[in-house]
């Protein structure tokens, strides 16, 4: 294992054992309840909006390391960010998780800490595990209060 990712499994390791915005809100503007359609995993997803712009995000529910991981990570990032933004931000992800490394792919070093979550692309059994709560948050800034798959 190189330096670079040892460096990613630390933080998925970090954000695994430590989840940030952990927890419900209540009375939050979205609730949306992703499901990773291979294991059954499930997570929430609590997002207060103020106008456009995401004010608070938390997220509830059980998974493996890298769904945990992931969701912890999508919601550090989300916090203060606007819907258009955050738009832009799932395309990016979408891209570097299940894109093929060639000339469409997305640069690592602008992904910052997102940029842990690349190594699952070798492994098309954990993309789904990783897109979980990114599915879970475009449901819920497009409105949805429904259950949201990751299919
Ligand atoms: Fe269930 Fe990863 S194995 S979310």
């Amino acid at each position: 294992m190189n330096e670079l990712q040892e460096l990613y499994r630390e933080v998925i390791l970090d954000h695994n054992r430590q989840p940030r915005n952990f927890g419900e809100i209540e009375n939050a503007d979205r609730v949306v309840e992703g499901v990773n359609p291979l294991c059954g995993d499930r997570m929430t997803l609590y997002v207060s909006l103020d106008g456009e712009q995401v004010r608070d995000i938390r997220f509830t529910g059980t998974g493996c390391a890298i769904s945990v991981a992931s969701s912890s990570l999508m919601t550090e990032k989300a916090k203060g960010h606007s819907i258009d933004e955050l738009r832009t931000l799932f395309d990016r992800v979408h891209e570097m998780l299940t894109g093929d490394g060639t000339e469409a792919d997305v640069d690592l070093d602008e992904m910052d800490k997102l940029a842990a979550l690349s190594g699952v692309r070798a492994y098309p059994t954990r993309v789904k595990c990783a897109t979980l709560a990114w599915h879970a948050l475009i449901g819920a800034i497009s409105g949805s209060r429904d259950r949201i798959s990751t299919e």
